[in-house]
């Protein structure tokens, strides 16, 4: 929520800032705005609505050449997406230029006490305040890092920084309380942004900055320290990433290219995590065995997509382990005080790794003495730092806002990870785990098989592009599924979608169906559950029978559905837990190329953004 970057070095600032903020434009794209230092001044532009109208702002009235900067690409919480609206956000004097991630709550006292003391604010933002504070610390103390220490420690909530003053020239400085801001240090110059991926064509080594730090960034190196000015413990990292990892390499969307790096992403989260003689370890969960031996129950914990991620993992968990196993949405979790204690494993699923509801649920959890592990996709991120233990899944930057290959990875994840809880417990051996581990393996062919094969999908995806409505109906592992699949067609095509239990239907939604609507059904594997495929078959009868038009996914060689499927979706035959990993994929495509029929910003979808770090 809301992208960062800021620079400080020897080539164009405005140039590192543009690219940089080019890739976090998923984190928020409702204005953007920069900052450059330049002949003893500050120059700044700003403009509402996406990049390129900054871009074209730029050319317009362009701006001093600097070597240090600052930009913003936002996601308004205080204030609608307006030019005034928009960061950077400048003192009076027009001499400081902050922005901003996050809430600031106790904002309006600020703004009050500014006010009485004679500054004008222009705009309707919580962050404005923080230029005005910067510009009076400032003036007393001289000092841009100890100016943004004594404003950190006035303010609350949740927030990332970045300021630059016109008197302390070559300087950048950060702060970070709940919200990302990782370092990059080149040779001879450094950055800051809410992710790697700002900065990783110009370098691949990155500093964490903890919980409440600032950080004073210059050409020749980094200085942290506390919002108290005790000096702060740097611990840098190489990120793996490739740089072309974020690039769109000639896909027309992030997500068409990330549903196609499934495969690989399932590849390598499943990587070097089995021996061959079936033991599994899990490197990174740090979680001791005796501890995972005594648990009572587990709980997940996440939001959105990760939140049917943790439905899915449910099943695999109570089965292969027999320990109970709750799944609840993180904005829940709580504000209902929940029962846990030492012996609750919380699992936490975040693909950013940052999400606000997740972590407040993972602060809670721990608060109440509970384990945390989380399974998360961003090295470095907050959630895996403030856990006990993490799971990483290997997914590579997620761009598109709409989550797809992480979803799978977290699936991967929570696969290997009921197995490890098996494994520790002796309810799973090696050999079962080796079996499953081969069955997760095969996936990734499949997936590609299942991509093989979409073009039909897609030719229904345009045909529907003007209808109202889309149901999606499961049962079992394919419950989760459905809702994942009314998710996707709600965030990128805004289309009414819902998912429903297959059961649930004659309860009420079966009012819904009337002539023509469609209905998209994921159909069990008729081999294992056969109860479960033939439940679901009598259901997309009753559909049909009242005029719906039914849109069904099925298994390679399942025949008793194709009399009822007014569209025929096939899927390889995979083990009934482990279908949701293609069972989701024709509705990955499906979701995209109704977007893109009804004109909509795939990547981008309204009011949206890829990392929700407010509650
Ligand atoms: C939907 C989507 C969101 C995220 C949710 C959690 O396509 O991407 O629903 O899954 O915001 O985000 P993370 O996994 O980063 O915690």
């Amino acid at each position: 929520m809301c992208g960062i970057v800021g620079y400080a070095g020897g080539r164009s600032a405005l140039d590192v800032v543009l690219t940089g903020l080019k890739r976090l434009e998923y984190r928020g794209y409702d204005s953007a705005g920069v900052a450059v230092l330049a002949d003893g001044g500050l120059a700044a532009a700003k403009k509402a609505g996406k990049l390129a109208n900054l871009d074209k702002e730029l050319a317009d009235r362009p701006l001093p050449a600097g070597t240090t900067g600052i930009g913003h690409t936002r996601w308004a919480t205080h204030g609608a997406p307006t030019d005034t609206n928009a960061h950077p956000h400048l003192d009076n004097a027009g001499r400081v230029a902050v922005v901003h991630n996050g809430i600031i709550e106790n904002f309006a006292a600020l703004r009050a006490e500014l006010a009485k003391r004679g500054h004008t604010l222009a705009s309707e933002t919580d962050t404005e305040v923080v230029g005005h504070l910067l510009a009076e610390n400032f003036s007393s103390c001289g000092d841009l890092a100890e100016a943004m220490r004594q404003v950190c420690r006035r303010l609350e909530g949740a927030f990332t920084l970045v300021a630059v003053h016109a008197d302390a020239p070559d300087v950048v400085v950060g702060a970070r309380r709940n919200s990302p801001l990782v370092v990059g240090i080149g040779e001879d110059e450094a950055f800051l942004a809410s992710d790697v991926a700002a900065f990783i064509s110009y370098t691949r080594e990155a500093v964490e900055l903890g919980q409440d730090q600032v950080v004073e960034l210059r050409r020749d190196g980094v200085t942290v320290t506390g919002f108290d000015g005790a000096p702060g413990e740097v611990r840098t990292y190489h990120v793996d990433w490739d740089a072309s990892a974020a690039e769109k390499g000639g896909y027309d969307y992030f997500m068409l290219k990330e549903i196609a790096e499934q495969p690989k992403a399932v590849a390598d989260t499943l990587l070097g995590r089995v021996d061959e003689s079936g033991v599994l370890s899990l490197d990174e969960v740090r979680i001791e065995d005796s501890v995972l031996r005594e648990a009572t129950k587990v709980v997940i914990v996440a939001c959105g997509t990760a939140f049917h991620a943790g439905m899915i993992a449910k099943y695999a968990i109570e089965h292969w382990t027999r320990i109970p196993c709750e799944v609840e949405l993180a904005s829940e979790f709580r504000y209902r005080d929940p029962i846990l204690d030492p012996r609750t494993l919380v699992v936490a699923i975040s693909q950013s790794g940052e999400t606000m509801d997740t972590l407040m649920a993972v602060r809670h959890a721990r608060e109440q003495g509970a384990k945390v592990l989380a399974v998360c996709n961003t090295n470095g991120s907050t959630i895996p730092r403030e856990s006990d233990a993490v799971l990483y899944t290997h997914a590579g930057p997620e761009v598109a806002v709409a989550s797809t290959k992480a979803f799978l990875t977290q699936l991967v994840a929570c696969y290997l990870l009921a197995l490890y809880l098996g494994q520790v417990r002796g309810t799973q051996w090696g050999d079962e785990i080796r079996a499953v581990v081969r069955e997760l393996a095969a996936i990734g062919t499949q997936v590609e098989q299942v991509l093989g094969t979409m073009e039909p999908v897609r030719e229904l995806a345009r045909s529907l592009a003007e209808k109202n409505t889309v149901l999606f109906l499961g049962r079992h592992v394919g419950y989760p599924v459905a809702l994942e699949g009314a998710l996707k067609l709600k965030e990128l095509a805004y289309m009414h979608a819902e998912g429903f239990a297959a059961g649930e239907l004659k309860h009420g939604p079966i009012a819904l169906i009337e002539e023509g609507v469609p209905v998209v059904v994921v159909v069990p594997s008729p081999r294992g559950r056969s109860v479960l495929h033939d439940k679901i078959v009598s259901n997309i009868q009753e559909i049909r029978a009242r005029g719906a038009l039914t849109i069904v996914i099925a298994e390679d060689g399942d025949e008793t559905v194709v009399p009822y499927a007014d569209h025929l979706v096939r899927i390889p035959r995979t083990p009934t837990l482990l279908q949701p990993m293609v069972s989701t994929v024709p509705l990955q495509v499906f979701a995209c190329e109704l977007a893109t029929a009804r004109g909509n910003e795939v990547d981008q979808p309204r009011n949206l953004a890829k990392s929700v770090t407010v509650e």
